[in-house]
């Protein structure tokens, strides 16, 4: 071995030696380890399936409108890449006059009926750095209990005080509201665990009779509803009502990016005052220049819209058929609760040796024991591929023991006719008969 690959085998060596962590990190670490041994789930790790084969049926993309491989989009971005190569990496702050990402603001803004919007690196971003941004330890702020990690992530960060509200629950958030007073409401417009569809037009209500304002998390209705998939907030003609709109460009825009609708003064605010903005790189060109296609392909071809509609709406009519609660989904988010972690990984087990790929969500992405398997319904599934999902769903319930899943049960109860009232107790209903 010669001097120089000694040194080399060394410094390799070296590198891949770590000193020990301190006892306070190492703690945690170890709490994760031991939560996820193996050994106490039957040797596999609830996030880690099998791998999908190329004739498996995959709803774990949220790609809704099927266009991730879109050629129109592809070729703007690898015509963007040899063009412009990776432009100038900087934040956003440094952004201004004509350029590709503001006009591609503009753009966006205008599909979704605003005055104006920024683009962010990210959902994320989006929503952490616009809560930090409207709030502050003096405001409080409402938001949904299932409304998305970010938007807590935010709230935390703008050190404000959290008011949560059951689910869908508006007289719930009327009466915090009517506690504590005008603040910022924050809700998904499609809630991305179950796909639940958010009472709009109730919060509305709840938000301008309070003097509140409105966060409408769009980032599960943007490209997927709407006459051209301007979202929810367009399509039942609120967005006078609602100040802000974010939503993540991962989902049906199939890129990597964030929006925020607002106020024309706001969006120039924002970009001085919102941490991701200031202190993390913006967009790459080739991102601006895809979204910037893909932008078009969503407003021109409404068939992927109808296509994706009718493909859950049957994916959903047939499940519950079978006996799934599919709790309240309205939309193209459809899960199997199986409720307690190891039930949520022998479905999937079940589902992917049928050749069936959802994902699994689990605490801290739901709450403790109500982890599931969500499907993502894309447009482009065909109807062999919808018959294969039932069919296994329909082959797997004993497997899976789906009629002692929590989530049954309530649906048993809920389904169940209210024991009948002594007469004795009803005396106004004696009365009248
Ligand atoms: C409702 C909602 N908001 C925000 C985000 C974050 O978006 P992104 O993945 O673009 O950071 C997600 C994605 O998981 C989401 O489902």
């Amino acid at each position: 071995m010669s001097a120089f690959s000694t040194h080399l085998a060394l410094h390799n060596n070296l590198q891949r030696t770590h000193r020990p962590l301190p006892e306070f990190l190492n703690t945690r670490i170890n709490a994760y380890f031991e939560e996820y041994d193996p050994k106490k789930w039957g040797g596999g790790h609830i996030m880690r399936g099998r791998t999908p084969g190329v004739d498996d049926v995959r709803l774990t993309s949220n790609d809704y409108l099927s266009i991730a491989q879109h050629p129109e989009i592809l070729q703007a971005m690898a015509k963007s890449i040899l063009n412009d190569g990776n432009g100038l990496l900087m934040s956003g702050v440094f952004l201004h006059g004509n350029n590709p990402q503001m006009n591609l603001e503009r753009k966006l803004a205008e599909y979704m009926h605003a005055e104006a919007g920024v683009l962010c690196q990210s959902g994320w971003c989006a929503n952490t750095g616009l809560i930090q941004s409207i709030a502050n330890k003096n405001i409080p702020v409402y938001i949904d209990m299932l409304a998305h990690t970010s938007l807590w992530e935010g709230i935390q960060s703008a050190s404000a005080n959290a008011v949560p509200f059951m689910h869908n629950d508006p007289e719930h958030l009327r009466k915090q509201v009517k506690h504590h007073g005008a603040g910022v409401i924050i809700v998904d417009s499609i809630y991305s665990t179950m796909g639940s569809i958010c009472p709009l037009t109730e919060i509305v209500d709840i938000s301008e009779e309070n003097g509140c304002i409105l966060v409408v998390d769009e980032s599960h209705s943007l490209g997927t509803h709407g006459p051209h998939g301007e979202g929810l907030v367009v399509a039942l003609g609120l967005t006078e009502y609602v100040h802000f709109r974010t939503a993540s460009l991962a989902k049906a825009f199939a890129g990597r990016a964030g929006f925020i609708t607002c106020p024309k003064r706001f969006s120039e605010y924002f970009r001085y005052e919102s941490n991701p903005a200031i202190f993390s790189s913006t967009l790459l060109p080739h991102d601006v220049a895809g979204l910037d296609a893909t932008l078009t392909v969503i407003q021109r071809e409404d068939w992927r819209r109808k296509r994706l509609h009718a493909n859950a709406a049957w994916l959903r009519a047939s499940l519950e058929e079978l006996g799934y609660n599919l709790n309240s989904s309205e939309s193209q988010i459809v899960s199997l609760e199986a409720g307690p972690e190891q039930s949520t990984m022998k479905l999937r087990d079940a589902l992917e040796s049928h050749g069936i790929f959802g994902s699994v969500f689990m605490a801290p992405a739901t709450p403790k024991n109500r982890s599931l398997i969500r499907f993502s319904v894309n447009a482009l599934l065909t109807e062999n591929e919808l018959e294969r999902i039932v069919e296994v769903c329909r082959d797997i319930r004993e497997e899976v023991d789906m009629q002692n899943w929590p989530s049954t049960r309530r649906l048993r109860r809920a389904s169940r006719p209210a024991p009948a009232v002594p007469p004795a107790s009803q005396p106004e209903l004696a009365l009248a008969a």
